[in-house]
């Protein structure tokens, strides 16, 4: 197939190029396509005919989104707005990234794709008008949401976690729980759900679920990380958006196109850094 990937910059979009390297790929990054001018996006779904659109570009600064608002709604909605418009013009396949945070997090069970969602800040309102936008605008689409996403390299939790690992100890929420989920794993499952022509809304995120007190304990346990950590409430750190306490995704859909458990994610994660 060939696939044109937007964000291709991003954590996702890197591995992506990596997962999907048997498909002929079109890897665009911020510089060479702005997904906010509806005119760019059409020249360029036009210009290169892929079967497929993927959208790995977003607006990710939670806390900032809720000052920045006309802009996380440019990026989040209008964006892939613009993607399913012109992608339905051609009769071409688009996928869409969303999130967890669409959700309000008062579950006390994991979040399937039915469940109905109510975001809590202007980045996880902005995502879910992007979903709507073009499950109104292309019928052949995909939208996947995903959970606390990261790479090897990048600004993510677990890099930030271990630049402090000279430190002798660490505070650490533990009364917010989701789903870890290491890029590489997802960009892995998107390439098996393009494959399927069932369309709809997945929740593709590492099985299972944890807070963020037991993510870092496993990561500073694999990466052999002395550090104390010390166990927090949310409450001691007043952030400008706020978090659904409880986001784990699970999935009424087809098993193949599941991520491994999130420690497997971690393992992965922590073998690449000691073999780099
Ligand atoms: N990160 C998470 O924890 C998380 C959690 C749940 C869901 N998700 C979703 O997963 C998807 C991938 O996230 P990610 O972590 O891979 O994101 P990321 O690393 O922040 O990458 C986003 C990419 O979008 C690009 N971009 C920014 N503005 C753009 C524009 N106007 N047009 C085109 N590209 C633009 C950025 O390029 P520049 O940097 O050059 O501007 C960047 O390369 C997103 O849909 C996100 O909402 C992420």
């Amino acid at each position: 197939m060939k696939i044109l990937i937007t964000g291709a910059g991003g954590q996702l979009g890197r591995a992506l190029q990596g997962a999907l390297k048997s498909h002929t790929l079109m890897a665009l990054e911020h510089a060479g396509l702005d997904i906010t001018e509806l005119s760019n996006v059409r020249r360029a779904v036009a210009d290169h005919h892929p079967d497929v659109v993927i959208n790995a570009a977003a607006y990710n600064n939670v806390d900032a989104a809720e000052s920045d608002q006309e802009n996380a709604y440019r990026l989040n909605a209008l964006g892939p707005r613009n993607l399913a418009l012109a992608t339905a013009e051609r009769g071409i396949i688009f996928l869409h990234v969303s999130t967890d945070y669409v959700f309000d997090g008062t579950s006390r069970h994991p979040y399937h794709e039915f469940h109905c969602p109510n975001p809590l800040s202007v980045y996880g309102c902005s995502k879910l008008a992007g979903e709507h936008a073009v499950a109104a605008l292309n019928r052949r689409h995909y939208v996947i949401r995903t959970a606390w996403l990261y790479n090897d390299i990048g600004p993510n939790f677990p890099n930030r976690m271990l630049e402090q690992r000279d430190r002798p100890a660490v505070k650490v929420v533990s009364d917010q729980f989701g789903s870890p989920t290491y890029a590489p794993h997802l960009a892995e499952a998107i390439g098996k759900v393009i494959e399927t022509g069932a369309y709809g809304t997945y929740h593709m995120a590492g099985r299972g679920g944890t807070s963020i007190y037991g993510w870092t304990r496993a990561l500073f346990h694999l990466c052999n990380v002395d550090t104390a950590l010390l166990p927090v409430a949310t409450a001691e750190f007043p952030r400008p958006a706020i978090r659904p306490r409880y986001s784990v995704l699970t999935t009424l859909q087809d098993p193949k196109v599941l991520l491994p458990p999130w420690e497997e994610g971690l393992e992965e994660f922590a073998r690449n850094r000691t073999n780099t």
